[in-house]
């Protein structure tokens, strides 16, 4: 059983920490009324803080599946093959979610990294360092997305902008700072933020509870609205760019991200705003033709039957996928920590991924 422990110190916080030979992960569905870490000591207990959504967003859950795989090592402590005792644990933590590329990514470098040690090798101790090299290179990428990102309004507009966003692609969501959040960011210590428009991210609310519990303790001029007003926010509030994130992103640049980002992007292109996609390179699947062939994951109906503690079940069965496919002719960019790309297609991705981009 994970066990609620004490609250974080006011202002700061990490949604994963490694402490005492445990995994602490700040509790997100508790956000914002309460901040309460779980602590985690093995893989099926960070597999069930995956699938229960204390930990979310595409990042964070790879980073802390290889946390889970150094756990479980831990738990196992001596073993003639490593490959073998720890191939449940890699099963149970692959199944947890399947969208975010991200899980798997981290996973095989883990197993990758298993596969590479001596015989005599500290198996424990080496897979933790590995867990830990893959949540410190995450938190580098987004502050050097960040910078890319806050370029790119800058040379938009020199004066501050009023941006848009959707979901939590924060701290919160990565190793530390953000993908779209974290360009957000930059832009706002580069003085380009007026305010940025939170969509509320129907229905798990991301948005509204946890991006607005960010950009409060940020500081940075922000404003929540439902996500059927983006439309008309477009239209009124003068906005220049939606920034978003990314679960996965396929080879043709087809963006898979939270439910809601597809008709954002029709949106932007019908009232002219430049639509940003920030994401890792973790989270491009070269494997991935295109996103029509990804396999979009669905949630519980309870997830829209629930309105606080009432039921809104008016007896009919509901739909609730929470990820739609972008295709990649509807983004101006996409920024990782390699460069950018923009107009995304296939060629250029790959240009990418094989380090031959420039910017
Ligand atoms: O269901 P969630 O909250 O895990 O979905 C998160 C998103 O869709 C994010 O936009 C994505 O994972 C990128 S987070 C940096």
């Amino acid at each position: 059983m994970q066990q609620a422990v004490k609250p974080v110190i006011a202002g700061s916080f990490s949604a994963l920490a490694w402490q005492d030979n445990t995994l602490r992960l700040l509790d997100q569905r508790l956000l914002p009324a309460r901040e309460v870490y779980v602590e985690c000591t093995d893989a099926a207990q960070v597999a069930t803080a995956i699938v229960d959504m204390q930990v979310r967003g595409a990042p964070a859950i790879g980073i802390a599946g290889a946390y889970g795989i150094a756990l479980q090592a831990r738990v196992i402590a001596t073993s003639m093959d490593w490959a073998a005792s720890l191939a449940e644990s890699f099963e149970l933590l692959e199944a947890a979610r399947p969208t975010a590329i991200n899980l798997s990514w981290a996973l095989k470098m883990m197993r990758d990294r298993l596969a590479r040690l001596p015989s005599d090798a500290d198996v424990p101790a080496r897979l933790l360092e590995a867990a830990r090299s893959i949540h410190q290179s995450d938190h580098e990428a987004n502050l050097a997305m960040g910078r890319l990102g806050m370029q790119l309004i800058r040379n938009h507009h020199k004066t501050p902008q009023n941006l848009l966003t959707h979901c939590n692609t924060g701290a919160l969501a990565t190793g530390g700072y953000g993908t779209a959040l974290g360009v957000v960011r930059a832009a706002h210590e580069a003085g380009l933020v007026d305010t940025l428009f939170i969509d509320e991210t129907r229905p798990w609310l991301q948005g509204s509870r946890l991006t607005a519990w960010e950009m409060e303790r940020a500081g940075i001029n922000a404003c929540v609205h439902v996500d059927a007003a983006a439309g008309h926010l477009m239209k009124t509030r003068e906005i220049t760019w939606v920034i978003v994130g990314a679960d996965r992103i396929a080879a043709n640049g087809d963006v898979i991200n939270k439910i809601g980002t597809y008709a954002l992007s029709i949106l932007a292109m019908h009232h002219g705003l430049r639509f940003m996609v920030v994401a890792p390179s973790s989270s491009i699947d070269m494997a991935l033709e295109s996103g029509d062939d990804v396999e979009v994951e669905e949630r519980c109906a309870a997830e829209l039957f629930t309105l606080g503690n009432q039921s809104i079940d008016a007896g009919i069965p509901a739909f609730n996928p929470v990820f739609d496919v972008t295709p990649a002719d509807l983004i101006d960019v996409i920024v990782t920590e390699k460069g950018i790309v923009e107009r995304p297609d296939t060629k250029k991705l790959a240009d990418l991924m094989s380090h031959r981009h420039l910017h």
